[in-house]
């Protein structure tokens, strides 16, 4: 029988004060593979016992000089604590041998003259005891290895996972401002886009921003949701966006006063607005709005001729919104929103779509809110002459090779009117200054 852990022979050592007992006890034990020392009294026992703490096996003879056995065990069992201890009494002592058992700790008593088959059994149960108690020792040993191996392993873990987890809300930070970035981006090129529009326009600013107005509060009174009011007003912005390839003779009319080539031409413009955007990933739902704003509800629209609900629900939406926008300016009266209105309604289930011409009344009422009071007054075109204190500049003013004077918003007195016919008289411009002047 050997350690569990090692291949080291177990060790007994056999304290007796007489030597032929000590003999015939090596003897019986020497066919094992086992180690076996040998003392002649308690005192030596514990100074061997010290030098090898790892002893398996106390036997230990209870009646000697100097040292009794049980007062040998009591002290070897803090050299040895775990090793098995023996010890051997007369028939007569009794009360050694519980004494041996409860101050010596001894596993077992054995009465003198022993039976050498039960003395044997008894060494390997005792040895036995003692592995068991070994292995036991090794195996917590390596749980509890093993448990701070874990913990170590756990708290890195979680360390890691922590560190992880702060980088992904870090890069989850960077994404979200990136997109913010990204989205700014696109709102500042639509709006560019959306200006260059308005320069081409032939009635005058602003009309791509009142459709977007428009379409997006009657958008949002259908209870469309925030994606599909975004593109709405996308579209809105970029509806004409395609009139920037078409001449500007065909802009200044209406399109039934347009010969049937010139209608043809403009017919394209929905077409080619989708296909301006299209490269812009982000913008083609709007591209699809774009390409119907023209589609009338009967089907008699262009460019696909598509009706009912085929048109795209933006589509329909911003198709109202444009119309208002365009007859309000047209009527240039105090009466241009009911005017308007009574238009849309007139066209409804026609040209528009009845269930949604509704929407549009209070949006257009609280968007021309102002506009009235805006009819009052008009645009005009005067030579420097002709200018009167009190006018308001309606457009920038700049002399012939470009040099702004006055910019707009600005009211003429005798001062700047006066030096503005200098600047004219110098650098004379071929266009004449524009200002707003009341009806
Ligand atoms: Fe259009
Ligand atoms: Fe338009």
């Amino acid at each position: 029988m050997n350690t569990a852990a090692n291949d080291i022979p177990l060790r007994i050592l056999i304290v007796d004060d007489e030597e032929n007992i000590l003999r015939s006890l090596r003897r019986l034990l020497a066919n094992e593979e086992f180690e076996v020392l040998t003392a002649i009294s308690g005192e030596e026992g514990l100074k061997i016992l010290s030098e090898n703490t790892d002893t398996a096996l106390i036997i230990s003879d209870q009646r000697m000089p100097g040292l009794s056995g049980v007062d040998f065990l009591e002290q070897a069992r803090k050299l040895a604590p775990d090793a098995s201890r023996i010890i051997l009494t007369g028939y007569a002592d009794v009360n050694a041998a519980i004494d041996g058992i409860n101050k010596g700790g001894a596993y077992r008593y054995v009465t003198k003259p022993w039976k050498d088959e039960e003395l044997t059994g008894i060494v390997h149960e005792a040895l036995l005891r003692f592995v068991l108690i070994k292995d036991n020792q090794r195996l917590t040993r390596i749980v509890r290895n093993r448990n701070e191996e874990l913990k170590e392993w756990n708290s890195r873990l979680k360390a890691l996972v922590e560190e992880q987890t702060r980088g992904i809300r870090r890069q989850n930070e960077e994404l979200k401002r990136l997109n913010e970035s990204l989205e700014n981006n696109l709102r500042d090129t639509i709006t560019a886009f959306s200006g260059l529009i308005e320069l081409r326009d032939a009635q005058g600013g602003s009309h791509s921003k009142n459709v977007a107005e428009l379409s997006v509060r009657a958008a949002r009174r259908a209870g469309l949701s925030e994606d599909e009011i975004q593109t709405i007003s996308t579209a809105s912005l970029l509806h004409d966006i395609g009139k920037i390839g078409i001449p500007d003779i065909l802009l200044a009319k209406d399109m039934d006063e347009m010969e049937s080539e010139e209608q043809a031409v403009y017919a394209q413009h929905p077409v080619r607005g989708q296909a301006a955007i299209d490269p812009i990933g982000a913008l083609r739902d709007a591209g699809v709005l774009i390409r119907h704003h023209h589609e009338w509800f009967n089907g008699r629209g262009f460019p696909d001729g598509l009706a009912g609900k085929k048109i795209p629900l933006g589509a329909r939406i911003i198709s109202i919104a444009d119309f208002v926008d365009r007859t309000v300016r047209g009527f240039r009266g105090d009466k241009a929103i009911e005017f308007a209105l009574k238009k849309v309604k007139e066209y409804a289930g026609e040209r528009f779509d009845g269930r949604l011409c509704p929407l549009m009344e209070s949006p257009a009422r609280e968007l021309y809110r102002g506009f009235a009071r805006e009819a009052e007054f008009v645009e005009m075109q005067l030579c420097p002459k002709d200018l009167r204190a009190g006018m308001v500049v309606s457009r920038d003013v700049r002399t012939g090779t470009g040099l702004l004077i006055l910019s707009v918003g600005v009211k003429l007195d005798e001062k700047n009117i006066k030096s503005l016919r200098r600047s004219y008289q110098i650098d004379p411009s071929r266009s004449g200054i524009f200002v707003r002047v009341r009806r």
